[in-house]
């Protein structure tokens, strides 16, 4: 593949904070960037939040702050949250920024002059929730269908956009592109719903009624729709019309959605799109919801998923794993709990994981810590060889029609496969005899090659866990190519270090135990300075590892008082997640951004339900904690001497 790759996430709403709804759409673009990646794209991923409108101004005046203020909290809550989450999105757009304004404006313009905006006297029923006039025909109940609650009576002057004139052109255009919206089902409803007559789009509103908004740059009495201004961002992130970014990347658009956004995205926006001159994106992705226990995700309800506790119960792999196998693509799935400890297990210890232990520690033993030699390959090797170079093909495909579920359920086959394979060859009865050394050597080498093959392939949806995975088969320093995702790569001889299980059985009670142990943990742990103690020698000093680290992003532990979770790049290829006592000295915006010392090989230790990996270098100040920092110029990564 040999093409560009430019993705994003729908702007999320600073009304409300982030929910696992937000992080499954913002997992699910991560995922498709690193496949993408992979497959030899070059890639950019977009993501950001959406800042105007009467919901956000209402919202802010209910907090009794400034908009402003208001929306600079709510659109940090969302950025600080991406990096726990292992999420490597390019940009973060807020249409707040003044470069986005100044880009909404222009294309307003532009349309205005060629006469496809209008003033016009209107009546209507309006939701503020939908941030938009509702058709009667819409209302249940005389409610809006989304929110349950009635529309407010308007009746006002505003600007109008000709979108009906672009009916018969968008439903051509739905008709001939097959390919337009994933999945198929969505494109049905759109062409559904085109069978309406389409209404002229209001993309005003006046000033009088409210203030939080860009203003119309040919009547500044009115500020303008929060839709027109939002979906604009996907152009205007890139520089509209003349940056480079938007000239390579804009060609290969692809908008990630959830399906409550589908109109706004494959009606609006097209439409917008062709009247301000701008070629349509390429494609539109949409997914399902995630309802909990059966019932739609409400405040009221009291059954808001949150991202980072979910995080913290099963490690950000295995929610990442769970969200993207769990949830069939453009279909709604429930979350609980318990479905996601079941998958975890099944899937994850039981399968894979139990694969890459025995593998490893069956060589380890019988080949002084390496990969053994091949021997001669019989027909079982070829085989299975022959099902993952289509395995490996399939995942591919089912990728790139954006299908995770099925990509991630293909490679849990190939590696009950591989367990098979093992169970039939039984290699454990080949150790006695000096006549089966070969072919222990070709068991054991086939089950690692193939599980290289699958640790690449699960890679974009777990990427920390396949780094380890990727280390204790010896294979740390390796750049993983799609082309390598042959059997026979593996090089015999490769030192096996000694590792533990990577995805340990998890039981439910054991997490609520586990909760309860670390709180007790974190009542004995101890920042302050060490004690004196005896003398060490220079070789213990240096068993230590000390990097240099950048801390990403930090939030408070909850339900702690002291504890801090930063997300640390130590020039890895994934984040650490590292606990400090330090939270009655920094606020989570004073720790994000510094460079600081770590230890780096520490056994990691659960503290309130969190595994921390390192500890972050603090120096005693008068009681105090002091952050020691490192020099500006030195990279994260760096060891310390
Ligand atoms: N601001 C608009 C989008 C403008 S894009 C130009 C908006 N924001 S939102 O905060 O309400 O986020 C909506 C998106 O969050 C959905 O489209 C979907 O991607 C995601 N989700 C919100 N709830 C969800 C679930 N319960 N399940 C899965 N994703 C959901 O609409």
């Amino acid at each position: 593949m040999n093409e560009v790759f430019y993705v994003t996430t729908p702007i999320y709403y600073v009304n409300s904070h982030p929910h696992i709804g937000h992080a499954y759409t913002t997992i699910a673009t991560d995922v498709f960037t690193r496949y993408m990646k992979l497959f030899g794209a070059e890639t950019y991923f977009l993501t950001g939040t959406d800042e105007h409108g009467q919901k956000i101004a209402e919202s802010a005046a209910n907090s009794g702050i400034k908009p402003q203020e208001f929306v600079d909290k709510i659109s940090q809550e969302f950025r600080n949250l991406w990096p726990h989450l292992h999420i490597e999105n390019d940009q973060f757009i807020r249409t707040t920024d003044s470069k986005h304004k100044a880009c909404v404006q222009q294309i307003l313009q532009k349309i205005f002059d060629q006469g496809e905006i209008y003033l016009k006297e209107y009546e209507g029923l309006y939701c503020i929730g939908c941030e938009r006039f509702l058709d009667e025909a819409e209302l249940e109940n005389g409610n809006c269908p989304d929110h349950q609650t009635p529309p407010e009576f308007h009746k006002e002057q505003n600007y109008f956009f000709r979108m009906s004139s672009y009916q018969a052109w968008l439903s051509e255009e739905l008709m001939k592109n097959e390919n337009w919206v994933y999945p198929a089902r969505y494109r049905n409803e759109l062409i559904q719903l085109l069978k309406n007559p389409l209404q002229d789009l209001c993309i005003s509103r006046p000033k009088s009624r409210l203030k939080w908004g860009i203003e119309l740059p040919f009547d500044n009495n009115f500020v303008t729709y929060v839709w027109f201004d939002a979906l604009l961002n996907y152009a205007s992130a890139l520089e509209w019309p003349n940056g480079e970014k938007f000239k390579k990347f804009w060609p290969n658009v692809h908008h990630t959605i959830g399906k409550d956004i589908l109109k706004t995205h494959g009606i609006y926006w097209p439409c917008m799109l062709k009247a301000a001159g701008i070629p349509v994106f390429k494609k539109l992705v949409v997914h399902g919801h995630w309802v909990v226990e059966g019932n739609k995700m409400s405040k009221s309800i009291g059954n808001v998923v949150d991202p980072l506790a979910m995080k913290d119960q099963l490690g950000v792999d295995g929610l990442r794993y769970f969200l993207m196998r769990d949830m069939s693509f453009g279909e709604d799935s429930n979350f609980t709990k318990e479905l996601a400890l079941t998958r975890y297990n099944a899937d994850l210890a039981n399968n894979f994981g139990n694969l890459m232990n025995r593998s490893i520690s069956m060589s380890r033993k019988n080949f002084q810590e390496s990969v053994p030699p091949p021997g001669a390959v019989g027909n079982q090797e070829k085989e299975l060889h022959e099902y993952f170079a289509k395995g490996v093909q399939k995942c591919r495909e089912y990728i790139v029609t954006f299908q995770p579920h099925r990509a991630l359920e293909h490679v849990l086959y190939l590696s009950s496969k591989v367990n098979k394979y093992i169970d039939t060859c039984k290699p454990w009865t080949l150790t006695k005899d000096d006549k089966d050394r070969d072919r222990l050597g070709t068991v054991l080498y086939t089950a690692l090659d193939m599980t290289r093959i699958i640790v690449g392939l699960l890679d974009p949806v777990m990427p920390k866990k396949m780094y380890t995975a990727r280390k204790n088969l010896g294979l740390e320093q390796e750049v993983i190519r799609f082309s390598s995702f042959s059997p026979g790569l593996l090089e015999p001889g490769t030192k096996l270090p000694k590792s533990n299980p990577l995805f340990p059985k998890m039981q439910a009670s054991n997490v609520d135990q586990d909760n309860l142990k670390n709180t007790q943990s974190e009542k004995k742990s101890n920042y302050s300075a060490p004690e004196k103690k005896d003398q060490i020698a220079i070789h213990d000093f240096q068993k230590m590892e000390l990097k240099v680290g950048r801390i990403k992003s930090c939030r408070k532990v909850p339900k702690s008082s002291k504890l801090l979770c930063s997300e640390v790049d130590l020039g890895e290829n994934y984040l650490r997640s590292i606990i400090s006592g330090a939270a009655e000295f920094y606020s989570p915006e004073e720790m994000t951004g510094r460079l600081v010392i770590v230890v780096t090989n520490l056994k990691p230790v659960k503290l309130m339900g969190i595994i921390s990996e390192g500890m972050i270098l603090f120096s005693d100040d008068n009681g105090k904690m002091a952050l020691i920092e490192a020099p500006d110029h030195v990279d994260p990564g760096v060891k310390v001497r």
